[in-house]
């Protein structure tokens, strides 16, 4: 596999979606009346996912051209060359192997990369995190008084957080009974504070979770949890004052997730007590190794398998499936479309489940840290915009927030709504309200009506004569018009199982490559992280009151740090 990747804006694909996007007319409404066999012919399946492409700004011929597209920037190669091992993360020479996380056990030939059983590799560890998870949730593995453990903090940032906070909130229904997890991130101090502060130190485990085992805000954070750890039991007459008694401690209440176990004994963890991954699985692509091992306590292992197993069935169906149907490749092609031709800067990603409402947050570094790039793989600068911005909050709550935007604003939003068919919590509304919401009302409905509305509303607006119609006086037809043809894909399934929700994240995985395929670039470092990083050590002393590191400073940030000198309490 070269390094130097095919400059999508050379392709003879390219030159023909540029002439089809100048004659291009979105009409959604027209397109729907004209043909009724558009929402079947552009809805496909993938696993459990149903999605529907209908809502899309796009004809036959735009597909055609979007999956010519692919095929010239060799997709289909570059595909297997993940899947297989190839070193396609070139700024750090690695393979990118998160899919092994997930293998089917038992797959023949066994995966071996770089002189690495890779199948091997992932299953001790799965069975090691498995046991551990077993111990931890039977009462086996107790606290330093003998007490089972109540809560489990993962303390971690990025990838070695987001994922594990999401995956949590969404299955919150299969832990009942568990322990209950808790994620402490950030380095502001009230994170770990608040966090803590209602924690019984006794029946509490934390679990750092940090790749690089380096990152500041991860160690500060473990620190700080050490220290509350230890004062409390010493407080409470747990343990003794003595540093035998403390090392104790941290042997019961603290496990390690990292690729650095050696940093990890540094901090005074037992490797014996640490759950291992490898370099080539991305921090953001992570959440499927032991950096879920937070999620294997609250929910068990076999829940934690299944969400592996909803991986793997988005893999096959990513690596085996067609372009033409492959549906990670053709959200990922619509996205290029959107970014490259729409001139779309943004995309909304909109559950209609609350429990996915940590999902966008956790696709903004899923899709941003891997696609936010301005060079390409070789070094030369791209030649045509890459990562647009993701976000999203979960329906309805955006419906009464910046929805209106994406209705009525000047941009284009393409935007993914998600739904399931039935719900964690069953309920229905006993009373109604007397008019449209009848007594016992299932409240679902009501919520899925809301997505079902929303991109029709989306796709077709309403026209000046449809405002008119209802009455509307002239001098706010305009205000009340809707324009239409604000794209959207749709994508169902029957339930949020964890199946399921593996199926979403490796979607959304595969999206990812394939835009970064197409723009050519290296969609697993992250080098625009680091600059910040190291600035933020050089300004600490300057913050902290050292004049001359202060003197140092470019103007602006000699005066922020002065207000706060002045000001700090
Ligand atoms: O700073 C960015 C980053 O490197 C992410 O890519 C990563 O997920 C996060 O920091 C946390 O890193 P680690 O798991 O090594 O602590």
């Amino acid at each position: 596999m070269t390094t130097t990747p095919v400059d999508a804006t050379t392709t003879p694909s390219w030159a023909d979606l540029q002439r089809h996007h100048r004659e291009f007319r979105g009409d959604l409404r027209g397109w729907f009346a004209t043909d009724p066999g558009r929402a079947e012919r552009l809805t496909r399946t993938a696993g459990d996912l149903l999605v529907d492409l209908s809502k899309n700004l796009v004809t036959d011929e735009t597909l055609d051209l979007l999956v010519r597209l692919a095929h010239d920037v060799d997709l289909p190669a570059r595909t297997e060359a993940m899947f297989t091992g190839e070193h396609i993360n070139v700024t750090e020479d690695r393979a990118v192997l998160h899919t092994a996380l997930r293998r089917a056990p038992g797959t023949q030939p066994p995966l071996v990369v770089d002189g690495q059983d890779v199948d091997a590799d992932v299953a001790r560890e799965l069975d090691k995190l498995s046991a551990f998870a077993d111990q931890v949730r039977s009462g086996a593995w107790t606290g330093v008084t003998g007490k089972p453990v109540r809560t489990v903090v993962n303390i971690g940032i990025g990838g070695s957080d987001l994922g594990p906070v999401m995956v949590y909130e969404a299955l919150a229904p299969y832990g009942e009974g568990g322990p209950a997890a808790r994620f402490v991130s950030n380095i502001d101090p009230t994170d770990v504070a608040q966090k803590t502060a209602d924690l019984d130190p006794e029946t509490t485990l934390f679990i750092v979770a940090s790749k690089t085992f380096g990152t500041l805000e991860t160690l500060t954070n473990a620190r700080l949890a050490r220290a509350w750890l230890w004062e409390r039991l010493v407080a409470a007459g747990a343990i003794e004052d003595t540093a035998e008694a403390r090392q104790a401690a941290v042997g019961k209440h603290f496990v390690a997730v990292s690729t650095a176990l050696d940093k990890v004994a540094a901090f005074g963890i037992d490797p014996a007590n640490a759950f291992g991954f490898w370099d080539w699985v991305g921090g953001r692509y992570s959440v499927d190794s032991a950096i879920g091992t937070s999620l294997a306590i609250a929910f068990g292992p076999d829940v934690f398998r299944e969400l592996l197993a909803g991986f793997r069935t988005m893999d096959e169906h990513f690596r085996t499936t067609p372009l033409e149907r492959n549906v990670p490749a053709l959200m990922g092609l619509l996205n290029v479309w959107y970014v490259n031709f729409l001139d779309a800067h943004t995309h909304a990603v909109l559950p209609y489940a609350q429990q996915l409402h940590r999902f966008p947050a956790y696709l903004q570094q899923l899709t941003m840290e891997s696609n936010g790039k301005s060079v390409r793989a070789d070094g030369s600068p791209v030649t045509s915009q890459t990562g647009e911005v993701f976000w999203g909050e979960p329906g309805t709550n955006g419906q009464h927030a910046f929805y209106q935007l994406i209705h009525q604003g000047t941009r284009t939003i393409p935007a993914d709504f998600i739904a399931f068919a039935t719900p964690a919590y069953p309920l229905s509304d006993a009373e109604g309200d007397g008019g449209a919401v009848q007594p016992g009302a299932d409240v679902h409905e009501l919520f899925l009506a809301n997505f079902f509305a929303q991109t029709k509303a989306l796709a077709f607006g309403k026209t000046a004569d449809e405002v008119r119609a209802e009455g509307t006086a002239e001098h706010l037809v305009s205000a009340r018009t809707f324009s239409g043809n604000r794209p959207t894909t749709s994508i169902m399934a029957p339930a949020l199982t964890p199946s399921v929700l593996g199926q979403l994240v490796a979607l959304y995985e595969h999206v990812t490559f394939v835009q970064g395929v197409v723009w050519g670039i290296d969609s697993f470092d992250q080098w625009g992280v680091e600059l910040g990083k190291k600035l933020a050590l050089e300004v600490a002393p300057a913050v902290a009151g050292d004049d001359a590191a202060l003197a140092a400073q470019d103007a602006s940030t000699k005066a922020l740090v002065e207000y706060y000198r002045a000001h700090r309490s």
